[in-house]
């Protein structure tokens, strides 16, 4: 038989608790006693990545019914389906650390929170959805694998299935990619110029280079974050470089070259004003993505009230039959 400990006793021994487990590389369970710092830390970052699936919808979603072929149509639609999945696992997982789901929507629909900046770019051609899946869906997965590993418990493992379908969003990107340019040459001109205008964006989806990055050395210390901004990012160029090379598109960097010395691709500086721009409201199409979420928010309400009274309606009757 085992006694309850008072609560009290349970607060008196969870700082030293909390640092234990970090110490030794172990999760933290949402009844675990955590600093509010880390709580809230976690609340931002999960949630943002949420609203970044959720919001990462709507450059693919807006090729659904134009996608080239049955086939096409299929493989894109379950992707972008997948990315609805991927925003919810999330949502429940914030929603762990006590932040109700309506705040975290609240938030995003009203510009409070922010989602990843690289879906305020337009995707006006059909190479576009190549170059999502390939550089964007790519650029996610050197982020977040390392999150599988995550102190947070619910965020961890809501990280490995997402990671498992990320790299299935990349393939197909890659072979939309591959097909073009196999085909006409108007095709491999419409890939290229897709490569050159998501290159540097994808880059950029890693975050402030470290020395302009403050918050990352506590997110190390809590093993929420693995590795630096830089670090991950030098691990996406030196994985696509090869990649680039089979699809026989050139990335649109001058300054690439194989430093033969720390035996890493060096690659040219980024544009920083144009990431601040973005992230500061005056992207191509921040506006739209707001407008869009609003809009289909206020048309769910239907389905939310519906949902509700359903419950209501099936605790009503579980009450009675007890
Ligand atoms: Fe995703
Ligand atoms: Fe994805």
């Amino acid at each position: 038989m085992t006694t309850a400990t008072p609560a009290r006793e349970l607060d008196e021994a969870g700082p030293a608790r909390f640092e234990e487990l970090i110490a030794a590389d172990q999760k933290v369970e949402p009844a675990d006693w955590m600093p509010d710092a880390y709580r809230r830390t976690l609340v931002r970052q999960i949630s943002q990545h949420a609203h970044s699936e959720i919001i990462g919808m709507q450059p693919e979603g807006n090729w659904i019914t134009r996608a080239p072929s049955l086939q096409r149509k299929a493989i894109l639609m379950a992707k972008v389906q997948d990315e609805a999945g991927h925003g919810l696992y999330l949502y429940s997982a914030a929603q762990t650390l006590g932040t109700p789901r309506e705040e975290m929507y609240e938030q995003l629909l009203t510009g409070k929170a922010k989602y990843s900046s690289i879906f305020n770019y337009l995707t006006p051609t059909w190479a576009d959805m190549g170059s999502i899946g390939w550089l964007v869906d790519g650029a996610a997965i050197c982020n977040q694998v390392p999150l599988c590993r995550a102190s947070y418990g619910p965020y961890a493992r809501a990280m490995v299935r997402i990671c498992k379908e990320e790299s299935f969003h990349q393939r197909q990107g890659f072979e939309i990619l591959l097909a073009l340019m196999n085909g006409t040459q108007a095709q491999r001109v419409m890939a290229q110029e897709s490569v050159n205008r998501w290159y540097a964006p994808a880059l950029m989806m890693f975050g402030p280079p470290d020395d302009a990055s403050p918050n990352s050395a506590q997110s190390m210390a809590w093993n929420i974050k693995r590795f630096s901004n830089d670090d991950l990012r030098q691990r996406f160029v030196d994985m696509i470089v090869p990649q680039a090379e089979i699809l026989g598109v050139t990335l649109p960097d001058p300054d690439l070259r194989w430093n033969e010395e720390r035996g890493h691709w060096d690659y040219g500086d980024l544009d920083w004003d144009e990431f601040r721009e973005v992230l500061a409201g005056r992207g191509q199409a921040n506006s739209i993505r707001i407008a869009k979420r609003r809009r289909a928010h206020e048309d769910g309400a239907w389905v939310r009230e519906a949902a509700r009274a359903y419950a209501e309606k099936q605790q009503a009757r579980e009450k009675v039959a007890s």
